[in-house]
């Protein structure tokens, strides 16, 4: 056993007085310690006659022995190529940092912190709920009971051990959030990821983003709806966009609109984004209905509201041009690095 000391040793003397000139003396270097039928091996066969109360202890220091003829090796690899740039960067502290690539946010994170920053500039706050949800918050507060048919369209996914919970459907369940707290006025807007049971396709997802507006004040009316959205699409598409209202309908609201813009691409020509009729539909808006008022405990004598929701990844297809949904969620750095530029 202290021979065997005394051999590591002397070998790990010879070791650190090696020098490799080149490439070739590198290489008889690693063939004499620690090849196959290395130095290091043999040594290793010894084991065996080393006694098991010791075989710890010198376990040990053979590993130690071991890596320090790899350290070696390394060091006469590098220094036999001429030495890699790194170490030589080492050496010239006058030389340039390496550029590291910067990463960029993710278009959607783009268009919804616009979205947020012209309405909070309206005097809105961010109000965010829980993406699981409860059927009362997500659709029976909302005028949609169970067994309403405009349910059919908002088929989500459902928790087995609670059936009462779901992934929501849309950011209107924070709406009710809000209100059941009961502090007015009310002017929030919501943004979030939803979720759908849809087939994943170029024009549907199991999952995306909305973000919900809500004001509700005494006086509130559909004029002051109409201004809100109508700035709102001035400063995200620009000030020489057209807007129309069509009247349509949500269990949440009376009346109900959805709103259009006048075509971004075309101007109104007409094009495939508009589908040739010079018009994008962009968000769906109303008076919050009185019932919605009164289930979260809310005077609708006293109070009336509007509300509006819309996408955040077709705001990002109008304003990007981008027409397959599933290239938000495939991380491809060819399209995710597009998006650099402030907007
Ligand atoms: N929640 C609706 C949806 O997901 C969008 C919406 C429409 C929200 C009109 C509203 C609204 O607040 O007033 O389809």
């Amino acid at each position: 056993m202290e021979e065997l000391l005394q051999k590591i040793e002397l070998y790990k003397q010879e070791i650190e007085a090696y020098k490799a000139a080149d490439a070739e003396s590198a290489e008889e270097f690693r063939i004499k310690y620690l090849g196959t039928k290395g130095l290091v091996k043999s040594i290793m066969g010894e084991m065996k006659q080393v006694p098991g109360d010791r075989k710890k202890e010198f376990g040990q220091i053979l590993n130690d022995f071991k890596q320090f003829a790899e350290n070696k090796y390394e060091l006469l690899k590098t220094a036999s190529d001429g030495g890699t740039t790194e170490v030589k960067n080492l050496k010239d502290y006058s030389l340039p940092g390496d550029q590291l690539p910067l990463g960029s946010r993710h278009p959607l994170s783009l268009v919804r912190n616009r979205i947020v920053s012209i309405f909070q500039r309206l005097g809105f706050s961010v109000a965010e709920g829980p993406e699981i949800e409860d059927d009362w918050h997500n659709f029976t507060a909302l005028n949609l009971p169970e067994n309403h048919p405009a349910r059919d369209m908002q088929d989500t996914f459902y928790i087995n051990q609670k059936p009462d919970w779901l992934l929501r459907t849309h950011t209107s369940s924070v709406q009710v959030r809000e209100m059941e707290k009961g502090q007015l006025p009310i002017r929030i807007i919501c943004p979030g990821r939803v979720y759908r049971n849809e087939t994943i396709s170029a024009r549907a997802h199991c999952f995306f983003h909305q973000v919900e507006g809500l004001y509700i004040d005494e006086n509130v009316s559909f004029a002051d709806l109409k201004q809100t959205v109508y700035f709102f699409v001035q400063e995200m598409f620009g000030k020489e966009v057209r807007v129309r209202f069509r009247p349509s309908y949500f269990p949440f609201t009376e009346p109900s609109a959805e709103m259009d813009i006048s075509c971004t691409i075309c101007g109104g020509d007409g094009c495939q984004l508009c589908k040739h009729s010079g018009w994008v539909e962009i968000l769906g808006c109303g008076m919050v209905h009185p019932q919605l008022l009164e289930n979260c405990g809310i005077n609708s004598n006293k109070y009336t509201g509007f509300a509006f929701g819309m996408g955040v990844e077709r705001i990002t297809q109008i304003k990007y041009n981008v027409n397959d949904l599933r290239m938000y969620s495939q991380n491809d750095v060819r399209f995710l690095k597009q998006f650099t530029a402030g907007i």
